[in-house]
């Protein structure tokens, strides 16, 4: 199955998309991940996306795109996918568009995980994410059993750069400028399905599921 997940940021499309990509038998593909992975091994996709992930902007498409494009290339992402943050512009979601017809497939279903601002301050001023393994955590609502440490790996937690309030809120607004946008492209593609993305993460995933399925 090709899926895109969307939501604003901390809607729990990291969160969901490792449950629902296990569940489908497909890989993940997140692109805020690739860039951190990028950040952290300082190579010089990493210093350009910095410098645009801390105001809260998006990376610019061409730099994105190509990135994505050489991923979903790659062999196990031949028979499905789930994309975790990408398209994030209608540009990008043509592009992908584009790119899947030449290969001769498309998207089967786009999940949209919906949550209120006041949620997502409130998750992300408390994700805490693990150095080692990239785990993550909410002080709140999944907290570590010792304070700081990882229980899946005994790593150090730390606060993502982006997750401090002005860059969240600058967030926000990038999503209902340049995201939110997609949810008409993809609602006019009849492919998209939207899910109240509150409440325990468990149950979340089983609306998900329960959605997903009837596309599979
Ligand atoms: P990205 O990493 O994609 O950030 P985002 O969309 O802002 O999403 P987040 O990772 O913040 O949140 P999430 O929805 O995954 O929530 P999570 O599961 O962690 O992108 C970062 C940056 O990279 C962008 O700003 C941009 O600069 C760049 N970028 C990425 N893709 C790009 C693209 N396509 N084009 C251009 N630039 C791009 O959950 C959040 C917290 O809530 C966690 O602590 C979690 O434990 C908790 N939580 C999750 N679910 C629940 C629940 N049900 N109840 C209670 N707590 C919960
Ligand atoms: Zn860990």
């Amino acid at each position: 199955m090709r899926v895109v997940l969307v939501g604003p940021p901390g809607a729990g499309k990291g969160t969901q998309a490792q449950f629902i990509a296990s569940h489908l038998s497909i890989p993940k593909i997140s692109t805020g991940d690739i860039f951190r992975a990028n950040v952290s091994g300082g190579t010089p996709l990493g210093k350009l996306a910095k410098e645009y992930m801390d105001r809260g902007d998006l990376v610019p498409d061409e730099v994105t795109i190509a990135m994505v494009r050489d991923r979903l290339s790659e062999d196990d992402a031949q028979a499905g996918f789930l994309l975790d943050g990408f398209p994030r512009n209608v540009p990008q979601a043509e592009v992908l568009k584009k790119m899947l017809a030449d290969w001769g497939v498309a998207l089967d279903a786009v999940l949209e995980l919906k949550v209120d601002d006041e949620e997502v301050i409130r998750r992300l001023s408390g994700r805490r994410t693990c150095r080692s393994c990239g785990k993550v955590w909410h002080i709140v609502f999944d907290p570590p059993s010792t304070e700081g440490r990882c229980d899946a790996c005994g790593g150090e937690l730390f606060q993502r750069d982006d997750d401090r309030e002005e860059t969240i809120r600058r967030r926000l607004e990038v999503y209902q400028e340049q995201t939110a946008p997609l949810i008409s492209f993809y609602t006019d593609e009849q492919i998209l399905v939207s899910v109240d993305a509150t409440g325990p993460v468990d149950e979340v995933t089983q609306r998900a599921m329960a959605v997903l399925r009837r596309f599979a």
